[in-house]
This record gives C-alpha cells, sequence and structure tokens, in this order.
C-alpha cells in the first residue's frame, strides 16, 4: 500500500507523565538517547508522514524541560496541558486537536512519548489495517513468556493459556468522536482506564489487535534505555 493510499490522521502524544519507575533526575521522556531527547525521537516517528494532519503533544503545566528543545519553535506540533493520569492527558489533547480542525470522525493515533522506536512499517501496517475498521485497534505483541496465575501464597495456582494473551502497545487509533465520548463517560464513571482501548472496551466496543513489532519498546525502568541504546547501536 502506498502512503497516499493509507488514510489520513491526527496524532496525539501525552507526554505529561512524571516517570517515577524510572527513578532519574527527570521525567524519563526528556533523557538523552542517541544525540535526541526520547521524546524528540517520538514526534519524529510521526512528524514528515504525509497522511498526518496535526500533532499535538500534552506537557505537565510546569513542565520545565519542552522550551529547552529544538522542536519547541517547530510549528507542526501543537501543545495542550496534560493533567493528573494519562487519561486526562489525552483527553486534553484531544480537545486541542478539535480546536486544530479535527473532525469527530476524524482518525487519532494515540503514541506513548517514551516508546521512541516505532517504526514507519509498523505505524503504516496499524493505518493500512485500520483504515475501514468501524472501531479501530491498536499495535500488539503476542505473550512469549510461559504465563503463571500466582496464589495469595506466592506460589503457582495454575500456568495460563497463553495463546488469547497479548500486550497492548501503541500507537492506539479510534476516531475522535468516539474515543472522546468513551474516555469523557469512562474517567465519569470512575473506571480505571490505562490506555485508550480500554476507555473503547468499556464503551462496549472490541477494538482489533494488529500484531506489531516487540521492540516497539516503552522505557519505563532504566534496563528499557539500555535496551533501546543497544538496539540502536546495531548496524
Ligand atoms: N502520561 C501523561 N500524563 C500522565 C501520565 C502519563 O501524558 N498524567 C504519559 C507519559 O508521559 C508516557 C505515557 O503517558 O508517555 C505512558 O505512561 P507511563 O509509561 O506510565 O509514564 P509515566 O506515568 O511518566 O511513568 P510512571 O508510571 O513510571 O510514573
Ligand atoms: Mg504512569
Amino acid at each position: 500500500m502506498t502512503a497516499s493510499s493509507l488514510p489520513p490522521f491526527w496524532a496525539l502524544i501525552p507526554a505529561a507523565g512524571v516517570g517515577s519507575r524510572m527513578r532519574a533526575d527527570r521525567p524519563k521522556q526528556y533523557l538523552e538517547l542517541a544525540g535526541r531527547t526520547i521524546l524528540e525521537h517520538t514526534l519524529a516517528c510521526f512528524l514528515d508522514h504525509p497522511q498526518l494532519r496535526g500533532l499535538v503533544v500534552s506537557l505537565a503545566a510546569d513542565d520545565p524541560y519542552w522550551p529547552a528543545l529544538a522542536c519547541a519553535e517547530d510549528g507542526r506540533i501543537q501543545r495542550a496541558e496534560g493533567g493528573c493520569e494519562r487519561a486526562d492527558s489525552v483527553l486534553a489533547g484531544l480537545h486541542r486537536l478539535a480546536e486544530l480542525g479535527a473532525e469527530e470522525q476524524d482518525w487519532v493515533l494515540v503514541h506513548d512519548a517514551a516508546r521512541p522506536n516505532l517504526t514507519r512499517g509498523d505505524l503504516d501496517l496499524l493505518l493500512g489495517e485500520l483504515a475501514d475498521d468501524p472501531v479501530g485497534g491498536l499495535l500488539a505483541v503476542p505473550a512469549r513468556d510461559t504465563l503463571k496465575r500466582a496464589g495469595a501464597d506466592g506460589r503457582v495456582q495454575q500456568t495460563v493459556d497463553r495463546a488469547p494473551i497479548w500486550h497492548a502497545y501503541t500507537p492506539q487509533m479510534f476516531r475522535l468522536g468516539q474515543l472522546h465520548r468513551a474516555l469523557a463517560d469512562a474517567l465519569v464513571s470512575g473506571v480505571a482506564i490505562t490506555d485508550e482501548a480500554s476507555a473503547i472496551e468499556w464503551a462496549g466496543h472490541a477494538p482489533r489487535l494488529i500484531e506489531g513489532r516487540a521492540d516497539n519498546l516503552k522505557v519505563t525502568r532504566p534496563e528499557d534505555l539500555q535496551s533501546l541504546a543497544l538496539l540502536w547501536r546495531q548496524p
């Protein structure tokens, strides 16, 4: 499929987290890897895509790091003010996208700021596979390891069938109106929402799983940064 036959889309990058599990001196999206911050690598995955209609990054209100980046001056990037939880940051970004002209039926791809190794191939696969989907979906990776269910005593209670288990990655691709309603309703109801798909599921829909690359890693703990550094050092 050529790039021009892929559907137009908007990108939303929630980057308002503090990265507590990383235990670094700054939020992990501002740690450096191969000469640039993680956030800059992540933004670069989208910025030159021919079907991109606009991009919003949700930042913490008191973020002192963003203004120092060259991309803060990039006219293609708009800002929204993030919130306490990831879902709040995503909702704020959706509002901003609507202000920029995104319409109810437009596709929005939400992608973690801390996931800088998304390939163009995976991005185009997601766009192509879901172009005509009534719901949307997400990049995901089938579970590889044998899974155990633990009992309260810390011993194995059961070996779980791995076949239907997937890890949810991003981007997650949904229509602006449907995602906005699902997130807003879920938040009002007090449901725990850890990704966009869970809000869509809560609203009664079934997002499609699109198998992506396992190395579309989210930097969560210090060793993840080391894995990425090694990966990018390979020829
Ligand atoms: N995020 C956000 N707003 C929040 C919380 C998270 O925009 N209130 C973003 C993060 O910046 C990150 C993405 O959501 O790009 C995925 O979240 P996660 O990996 O959990 O990042 P943090 O919340 O920053 O890390 P931690 O949970 O370890 O504190
Ligand atoms: Mg978090």
